[in-house]
């Protein structure tokens, strides 16, 4: 039997990169998935978002392993519309057990846009978007009384204040990844006593769009104040392996696991 089966996981933000990684690596743990993505651009963000075809892909690839697949738009700043996602996808596959806040944005590089929207965007997605996420998810895990899991995606930039550029984006971005650890720890010490485990994985660069895009490319190949080799060697990793991560600590083999930082960063938190 597969360790998921009969679970449901709900991903946001995951039409494509780690999300889309996420959801195909649950699928075939044996778990029905929810995705949920804005499938939009904003304007803060110099770099496109997913699309709805893309979200579409997604569900493929969820269905190629004989999984449900529920896919929903809704922009993880706005409560009430994650809320209506939520309840309209748990209400289809009958429960929910599983939740990876994993929708974000990186907004290296030019906008045409203050400061301080910029600011106010990565918050609002990066720090706000997972209480959004917390709070429309928690009363639906705990109504089956079964526990559950939730895993919140921060970042070598959760304890560290390296990034490649020095500007309010790179602050808001790394205010926003440090925030979502304690939100972590907080929601672990509320839900932990309710069979709910709360952890947070922190990845290093990953070969995903938001570091692939023109933007982030330009400020790579300039250099910034720190570099981004890891003492493994290697710049980035990929998406599957923080998706490796995240399936062990939702799974029975991680039982006891909540309220831990869980570094997949090939050693840049040694650095
Ligand atoms: N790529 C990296 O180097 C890296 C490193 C560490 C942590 N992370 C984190 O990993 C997570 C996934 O990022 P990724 O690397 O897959 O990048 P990505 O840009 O490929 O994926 C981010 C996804 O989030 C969605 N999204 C953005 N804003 C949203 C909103 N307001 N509501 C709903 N969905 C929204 C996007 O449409 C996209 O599908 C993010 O939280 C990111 O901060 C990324």
């Amino acid at each position: 039997m597969s360790t998921l089966e009969g679970k449901v996981a709900l991903i946001t933000g995951g039409a494509r990169g780690q999300g889309r990684s996420h959801a195909r690596t649950l699928a075939q743990a044996g778990a029905d998935v929810i995705v949920i993505d804005i499938c939009a651009d904003l304007a803060t963000v110099p770099y496109r978002l997913a699309s709805e075809a893309e979200l579409a892909e997604t569900a493929g690839e969820v269905q190629a392993s004989g999984r449900k697949c529920v896919t929903k738009i809704a922009d993880v700043r706005d409560s009430a519309a994650v809320v209506t996602a939520v309840d309209e996808a748990v209400a289809e596959l009958g429960r929910l057990d599983i939740v990876v806040a994993n929708a974000g944005v990186l907004s290296w590089g030019p906008v045409d846009c203050t400061p301080q929207q910029v600011f106010d965007d990565t918050i609002a997605v990066n720090l706000i978007g997972v209480w959004n996420t917390f709070e429309a998810t928690v009363p639906h895990i705990l109504e089956h009384g079964d526990g559950g899991c939730i895993v919140v995606i921060g970042s070598t930039n959760s304890n560290s204040a390296k990034t490649l550029e020095v500007s309010t984006a790179a602050r808001a971005y790394v205010a926003s990844k440090h925030g979502v650890i304690g939100l972590m720890r907080s929601y672990a010490l509320q839900l932990s006593p309710l069979g709910i485990r709360v952890n947070a994985v922190e990845p290093c660069g990953v070969d995903t769009m938001m570091l692939t895009n023109d933007a982030a490319q330009r400020i790579i190949e300039q250099g910034g104040p720190y570099d981004m080799l890891n003492p493994m060697g290697m710049e980035r990793i990929e998406p599957e392996d923080v998706s490796a991560a995240i399936e062990f600590l939702v799974s029975d083999r991680a039982r006891y696991i909540t309220g831990i930082e869980f570094p997949v960063d090939a050693g840049f938190g040694v650095k």
